[in-house]
């Protein structure tokens, strides 16, 4: 089992700052997942919890896995009705087959750092007929995100990069092979707007800096120069009205387990 992972440290704003710009994407999950009211869903590196919430409302059983204990602590308090363990993706998960009618990764596949592995697994606990769906960052020139994503992840020391980096797998391609590989039917991708607008500096600093890669930047270089470093990447989207409008796409790419 992984250490506690930086994600989670920065839960507050996370939840209330960042994860609200997301919701295009999460409610385009759950539409690709097409489950019925009843049916069951594994949500692979759920976070805090976000999906779990908005499938609890459209009736979905859900049950929520992920590496940070912080997060997984307001995600048992968001969503009363799930069911949520602390778990690593990298390991086996602790699910029998064919427990789950679908099961999706938000966001949270590229940070495992044998994706293909982890993906088995989750076709492993699907039923037969049962649909997989991965939503990655779109490709790094559809994100504007990227720019203060970068210069995060430059203050962090070299690692293996397929394991550390929020664009590992933001390629059409990639995604496509992954789901074929573990052998899914593959059903194709969806492109999703989500713009991110932050009503001033602050704010926008304070969304960057909750994520997990900045967490642990702090404890690189430490917090003032995280946010000087930050200052300098977002200051070209500022607009005439004081926000902050970085334009971002992410993928949501389906598969379907043999029935
Ligand atoms: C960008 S956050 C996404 C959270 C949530 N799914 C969402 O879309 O808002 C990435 C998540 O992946 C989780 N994660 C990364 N590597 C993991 C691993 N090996 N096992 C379990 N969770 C992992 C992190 O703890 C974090 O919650």
């Amino acid at each position: 089992m992984m250490n506690e992972p930086f994600w989670g440290r920065g839960v507050r704003d996370w939840v209330d700052i960042q994860e609200p710009l997301q919701r295009p994407l999460y409610e385009a999950i759950l539409d690709a997942l097409a489950l019925q009211p009843g049916q069951s869903l594994f949500d692979a590196g759920c976070g805090s919890g976000v999906v779990c919430v908005l499938a609890a409302n459209r009736g979905f059983d859900v049950t929520g896995l992920d590496a940070s204990s912080a997060f997984i602590e307001v995600a048992r308090q968001r969503c009363p009705s799930g069911r949520f363990a602390v778990g690593d993706l990298s390991e086996r998960l602790p699910f029998a087959d064919e427990s789950f009618d679908g099961a999706m990764f938000s966001n949270s596949l590229q940070f495992v750092p044998n994706a293909a592995d982890a993906l088995r697994e989750a076709v492993r606990v699907v039923k037969p007929g049962g649909r997989i769906v991965v939503a990655v960052f779109d490709s790094p020139e559809k994100c504007e995100g990227q720019k203060p994503i970068g210069a995060i992840m430059s203050l962090l020391p070299a690692g293996p990069a397929a394991s550390r980096s929020p664009f590992a797998l933001s390629h059409g391609a990639t995604i496509e092979k992954l789901l074929r590989d573990a052998g899914l039917e593959y059903e194709g991708i969806k492109r999703v707007e989500a713009p991110w607008r932050y009503r001033d500096l602050q704010t926008a600093l304070r969304a960057f800096t909750s994520a997990g890669p900045s967490q642990e930047a702090i404890e690189i270089v430490g917090a003032e120069k995280l946010r000087a470093v930050l200052e300098t990447a977002v200051s070209p989207f500022l607009q005439s009205d004081g926000t902050y409008l970085l334009e971002n796409a992410f993928m949501v790419a389906s598969g379907r387990k043999a029935p």
